[in-house]
């Protein structure tokens, strides 16, 4: 029986090994956005980045990429992986909160989280994670997140749910939204979950308000 991703002991999920998103490939998402050319090799933040897959075959392709987790266990691992693999050597990766951080600002063109942002259970703080993404991108620049869904049936484990209103209300003031789409999740569970796939793009200009007629 998988446990449920309510406990937020990164580093004792990392040591037991209980790690039911980490398939050690790269995101089929992610690889297919850059297939299609969606996304090219630029300066990229992952956030959260686990054991660093998505960061390292980002990196093998051209990527400029900084990988940051809260997790030193996780960080650890991805070091080690990273050692003698194709990209590893110019991947940066560090130990930081991303929501309490020091980052650079306008240093990113891309930011991509897998099962990051969907961890933040309180909407203040998807909204100070929205924020921060926009805070670090440069204007233009676009964040790509993958976030367990409400969508689907009923289940007692695996990533936790997010409504597309949940989403919106954290990107809209900061991000604009460029896509949403209803996707399955890639992970080491006895089925699919359900994902929402959000690519976003950082505000020029404001928001207008909402007409009414
Ligand atoms: C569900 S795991 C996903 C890991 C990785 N993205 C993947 O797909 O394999 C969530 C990750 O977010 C990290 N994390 C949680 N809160 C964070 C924060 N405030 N700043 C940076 N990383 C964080 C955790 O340590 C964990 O590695």
């Amino acid at each position: 029986m998988l446990p449920a991703l309510a406990t937020h002991d990164w580093d004792g999920r990392y040591l037991d090994g209980d790690t039911p998103w980490d398939t050690g490939e790269p995101d089929p998402h992610l690889v297919a956005l850059t297939e299609d050319a969606t996304i090219g090799p630029c300066r990229v933040l992952e956030v959260g980045c686990g054991t660093g897959t998505n960061a390292l075959w980002l990196s093998a392709r051209g990527f400029e990429v900084t990988g940051v987790d809260l997790s030193s266990r996780a960080i650890d691992q991805a070091l080690r992986k990273a050692q003698g693999c194709e990209g590893g050597e110019r991947v940066s990766l560090q130990v930081a909160d991303f929501l309490h951080g020091e980052l650079p600002p306008g240093a990113f063109d891309l930011v991509f989280d897998r099962g990051v942002f969907h961890v933040f259970d309180e909407a203040a703080d998807r909204l100070r994670f929205a924020e921060r993404v926009a805070t670090v991108l440069e204007p233009g620049g676009r964040w790509l997140s993958l976030a367990g869904s409400t969508e689907g049936p009923a289940r007692e484990h695996g990533p936790p749910r997010r409504s597309a209103r949940d989403l919106v209300m954290a990107v809209e003031p900061h991000l604009e939204l460029v896509d949403l789409r209803s996707v399955a999740f890639a992970a080491r569970l006895p089925s699919p979950a359900r994902a929402w796939l959000m690519l976003a793009r950082r505000r020029e200009v404001a928001a207008q308000p909402s007409t009414k007629r």
